[in-house]
């Protein structure tokens, strides 16, 4: 079976879908992480985006696989763990731009449907799961929250991470509706809801409520 949550940063997306695969016993991929170690290694090697032969070398070069190292996911870029680096504020900003680009999305989709493959009831966290990757999962769910709300959410992630006194919620709350606009209004995969999935607005509710409100759609045997 396979679940899976769309929706834009910081409406608890990826904290739900950890949450409902520990209650559940499923497996929980993160694909956003995918798009952010491609991009970790785009910066590294310095590939220049406008090139063909040089992306199309890197992706083929380069793959991303997940290794689970005492219960936790890290994320290989061929053989370098990339996963200390995939917060990094210009690996979030080059995910957004590569994710706009068709040979990545490719790349990634070949990998994503892979790992459904191999893994057994999952549960795929993104932006184009339910619309593009997964069209006929067992149960789709769109989260959606007030962007000051995710602003907020996100800066007290960030802040607590890594304390930056240059950090302001105002930036934040920017950089996220830059990274939307720039995920809604691209001509591949655009993020938004697909029409048979349960759209939930997490602005006022805690994470367990999320994850009870989703449990609920969850089709039974
Ligand atoms: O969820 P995230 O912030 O870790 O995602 C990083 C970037 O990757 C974000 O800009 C959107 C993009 N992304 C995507 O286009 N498709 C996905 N399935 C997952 C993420």
């Amino acid at each position: 079976m396979i679940i899976t949550i769309d929706g834009p940063s910081g409406t608890g997306k990826s904290t739900v879908a950890k949450k409902l695969a520990d209650t559940l016993g499923w497996i929980y991929f993160d694909t956003g992480a995918m798009f952010r170690t491609l991009a970790y290694g785009v910066i590294k090697y310095e590939i220049d985006l406008n090139s063909e032969p040089q992306l199309g070398y890197f992706l083929a070069h380069f793959p991303v696989t997940l290794k689970k190292q005492n219960g936790v996911t890290h994320f290989f870029l061929d053989d370098e763990d990339a996963t200390m680096h995939l917060r990094r504020p210009d690996v979030t900003e080059m995910a957004s731009k590569i994710s706009t680009i068709q040979a990545v999305r490719q790349t990634l989709a070949i990998a994503q449907r892979k790992l459904a493959i191999s893994g057994g009831s999952s549960i795929f966290d993104g932006r184009d799961m339910g619309t593009v990757i997964f069209p006929h999962a067992d149960l789709k769910i769109f989260l959606t929250a007030d962007p000051q709300i995710r602003a907020e959410r996100r800066y007290l992630e960030l802040v607590a991470k890594n304390p930056d006194p240059t950090l302001t919620e105002e930036r934040v709350l920017a950089d996220i509706l830059e990274r939307d606009t720039r995920d809604m209004t691209r001509d591949i995969a655009p993020l938004k809801p697909a029409e048979d999935a349960h759209v939930i607005d997490t602005s006022a509710l805690s994470i367990d409520e999320v994850v009870a409100a989703i449990k609920k759609h969850i089709p039974g045997p």
